[in-house]
């Protein structure tokens, strides 16, 4: 590639991003504080959350869920050096999460989805929603709950109109359903 063709590339790349902004959608977060009672909390003790768009039109009773990704953390320490970021904590979680992709709104971006109830679920457990340990060490008060997280948020999402659900991904049903059976 000549320089001028560099330049121009990062030119339009610049201009792209700066319209993806200004059309962005800022989506807030929700805070399941009824599952904090049920100990479905954040390794810190901190509620679960999650960002939800409602689906509207057509869209209205189909649900397309997210559950944020981020590795696991595999022992104390680095479970503790995750415990007070995003991952670890919903206080760490943005307020206003731009939405975009698989979650926009907008019909020339997103033309499966983009009128479908659309929720990027906050991953904040550190073992992909799947921990579920009573006992809280007082030293570290690390809290293993992630399977309580999925199963809150669920409840949460269910009473939000995902239970008219008409169209949820094979994978969303699936878990629910083998959480539900479990509980
Ligand atoms: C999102 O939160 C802001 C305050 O941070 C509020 O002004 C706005 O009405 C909220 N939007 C929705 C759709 O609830
Ligand atoms: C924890 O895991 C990390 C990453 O695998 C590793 O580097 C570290 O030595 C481990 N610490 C302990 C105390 O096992």
């Amino acid at each position: 590639m000549s320089n001028g063709t560099v330049q121009q590339w990062i030119y339009s790349f610049v201009t792209l991003s700066i319209v993806f902004r200004t059309e962005g959608l800022f989506v807030n977060i929700t805070y399941v504080l009824s599952g904090v009672a049920k100990g479905a909390v954040c390794l810190d003790g901190s509620p679960p959350a999650y960002h939800h768009d409602k689906g509207f039109g057509t869209g209205v009773n189909s649900w397309l869920i997210q559950m944020e990704g981020g590795g696991w953390c595999n022992n104390i320490s680095t479970c503790l050096s995750r415990k007070n970021t995003r991952l670890g904590s919903s206080k760490q979680m943005v307020e206003n999460l731009a939405f975009s992709g698989i979650l926009s709104n907008l019909p020339q971006f997103n033309p499966d989805f983009y009128n479908w109830n659309r929720v990027k679920v906050g991953y904040c457990d550190g073992s992909s929603f799947t921990g579920d340990v009573q006992a809280v060490n007082p030293i570290t008060n690390l809290h293993f709950r992630g399977a309580r997280v999925f199963l809150a948020v669920m409840e949460d999402l269910l009473a939000k109109g995902m239970k008219n659900a008409e169209n949820v991904p094979p994978f969303a049903f699936l878990s629910l359903s083998q959480m539900l059976r479990r509980s």
